[in-house]
């Protein structure tokens, strides 16, 4: 028995890492083994990666330097993590996956499709997400949100950071508008009880159908 693959994905401040834990919980209610996991990061080298990459000194690479950075980080998450524990029959869940490169390093960054594609076969292979939510945000509901205020009006460096945001924003709904059976867009400026009933009704309907059947 393989267990379910979900990823969780979407910009600043959409409360993913809210969103994952209430899920985690509501599957072990329902007496599933849950493994949580995060991008970039979920094993000791892919930490080491996650933290040179946050601290800034892998910039000079560029985006391409970085996604090969993000996906070797990937390929030990995959092989050390997230394979092993479907194998036993655990649920995965993940903070963000691949689709985090396609839009960080490839939409905002420019780094080319193709070296992307080739990276995710070497580093994901098939083992593809059953399900990922991508959790929506206006961009200026996010940064208020991260800023931890809300009414403001943004000054000329936060107006730009908004249309980065928004454009990372349009390429989730791309992916999501792209590939359907797999993404669920989910609703992030709903308060949170309905965001994570949101995200539950997506679960029963597509993974758990032929268990509760
Ligand atoms: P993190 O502190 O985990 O932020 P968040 O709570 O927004 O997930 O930092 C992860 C950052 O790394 C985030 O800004 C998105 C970025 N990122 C990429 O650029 N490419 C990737 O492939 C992944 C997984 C993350």
């Amino acid at each position: 028995m393989t267990g379910k693959f979900i990823t969780f994905e979407g910009g600043d401040g959409a409360g993913k890492s809210t969103q994952i834990r209430r899920l985690a919980t509501a599957l072990a209610a329902r007496r599933i083994t849950v493994t949580l996991t995060r991008e970039p990061g979920g094993t000791a080298v892919a930490e080491s990666i996650r933290r040179f990459i946050l601290s800034g000194r892998a910039e000079p690479l560029g985006a391409e330097g970085e996604a090969i950075l993000f996906s070797a980080a990937r390929a030990d998450h995959v092989d050390g993590v997230i394979r092993p524990a479907l194998a036993r029959g655990e649920w995965v869940l993940s903070d963000r996956f691949a689709d985090s490169t396609r839009v960080y390093q490839g939409v905002s960054g420019g780094a080319d499709e193709r070296l992307l594609r080739a990276l995710d076969r070497v580093a994901i292979g098939d083992t593809r997400p059953d399900l990922t939510f991508i959790l929506d945000v206006p961009a200026a509901v996010g940064l208020a949100r991260v800023r931890g205020r809300a009414g403001s009006a943004p000054d000329r460096f936060e107006g730009e950071e908004i249309a980065l945001q928004e454009k990372r924003r349009q390429a989730f709904l791309d992916i999501a508008a792209r590939e359907p059976e797999r993404c669920v867009v989910i609703d992030a400026t709903e308060p949170e009880d309905a965001v994570a009933a949101a995200i539950w009704n997506a679960v029963t309907a597509r993974l758990l159908g032929e268990e509760a059947a």
